[in-house]
């Protein structure tokens, strides 16, 4: 048997933790031969709930998952951590401004991050799921300078399979006939899913695209706002289909893209299409498993670019705004 991962998972008695972990155990996040050590962080309040979770771990008597630790404390969770999936953060709370949201939310990343720097495994890679997500991921980033940038990054991979399902369904055909589905920018209201690079049961996606009224009118708002539709009609947000993209996300990122696709995700900026260095935003991306890679030399159409624009102004913005607090 190989050496097992420690996978930290912080957020753990929350609801998106409550599916994560129970797959995780099962071996699905990192491949059936890989056994797995994880480390629960939660708040104080929540330790007793993560210890319930983790005794039902125990219960289902999983054969790849090796141990399993519930901690309050930051460094004890990520030490040795090879995966940190940051689950857990500060919901906005009623009556919350937007730094106030950032502010709240820098003291759990900005700490987090350098719990990472300090105590984490040389190859940790982290993904940052908690919102507003892009900036939790920059924050915590920027508070581990020893570990390189591109081992961050924030989840967009949940609009991504989104956006394919409302594409194959808009199509006529099954979810598997999509292909090349990129997310552009934030993982909030402003993000661009982009279907003109998309091949759709062999068709280009440009043909589809060619419907702006469509686009513009159905396809892109109800990729945006699914979100919302979930919590209006479960009174509750997305959880099984979060921790099912968390999976999918980390599965891509070890073992790699499949051939002639790729995957979306919010990675740090180094200029790729003018998006501004040191900026977590989300592109299309590929992995040979041992991180990363930008998908480049892909044509930006002008109904793309305006709302590609769009996002990495929100993105400006909450960055100056988290500057602006001193937490990057
Ligand atoms: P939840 O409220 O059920 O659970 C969050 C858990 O985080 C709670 O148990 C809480 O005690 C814990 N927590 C808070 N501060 C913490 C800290 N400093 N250290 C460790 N744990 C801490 O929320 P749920 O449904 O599990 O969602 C978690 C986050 O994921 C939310 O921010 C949500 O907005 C976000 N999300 C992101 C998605 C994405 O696509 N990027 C998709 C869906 C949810």
């Amino acid at each position: 048997m190989t050496t097992p991962v420690t996978v930290t998972v912080t957020g753990a008695a929350g609801m998106i933790g409550y599916s994560l972990l129970f797959r995780t155990g099962a071996g699905q996040l990192l491949g059936a031969s890989t056994p797995v050590r994880l480390r629960l962080l939660e708040i104080p309040q929540a330790v007793r709930v993560a210890e319930g979770v983790a005794m039902e771990l125990d219960d289902c008597a999983f054969p790849l998952l090796m141990d399993v630790e519930v901690t309050d404390d930051p460094r004890v969770a990520f030490d040795g951590a090879n995966v940190a999936l940051l689950v857990g953060a500060r919901p906005r709370g009623k009556g919350m401004e937007r730094a106030d949201l950032l502010g709240a939310n820098g003291a759990i990343f900005g700490p987090q991050g350098r719990a990472i720097n300090d105590a984490a495994a040389d190859d940790v890679r982290v993904l940052v799921v908690g919102n507003p997500a892009n900036s939790n991921a920059l924050i915590a980033a920027s508070n581990a300078p020893d570990v390189p940038k591109e081992r961050f990054s924030a989840m967009t991979r949940l609009d991504h399979n989104r956006a394919m399902s409302q594409l194959a369904r808009h199509a006529g055909v099954h979810v598997s006939q999509v292909r090349r589905m990129s997310i552009w920018g934030n993982h909030s209201a402003t993000q661009y899913p982009d279907v003109f690079h998309t091949v759709v049961g062999g068709r280009p996606g440009v043909e589809l695209a060619e419907d702006t009224a469509w686009l513009a009118g159905e396809f892109i708002p109800t990729v945006a706002q699914r979100g919302a539709a979930i919590i209006e009609a479960r009174g509750s947000s997305s959880q099984a289909s979060a921790a099912d993209a968390i999976i999918d996300h980390v599965r891509d990122w070890y073992l790699g893209t499949p051939e002639g696709d790729w995957t979306s995700a919010g990675v740090w900026s180094t200029g790729h299409y003018g998006v501004p260095d040191g900026l977590m935003c989300s592109f299309p991306v590929t992995s040979d498993g041992k991180g990363w890679s930008v998908v480049d030399g892909l044509e930006i159409a002008p109904f793309s670019r305006e709302r590609i624009d769009a996002s990495i102004a929100e993105l400006v913005e909450e960055r100056e705004a988290v500057r602006a607090l001193g937490l990057v």
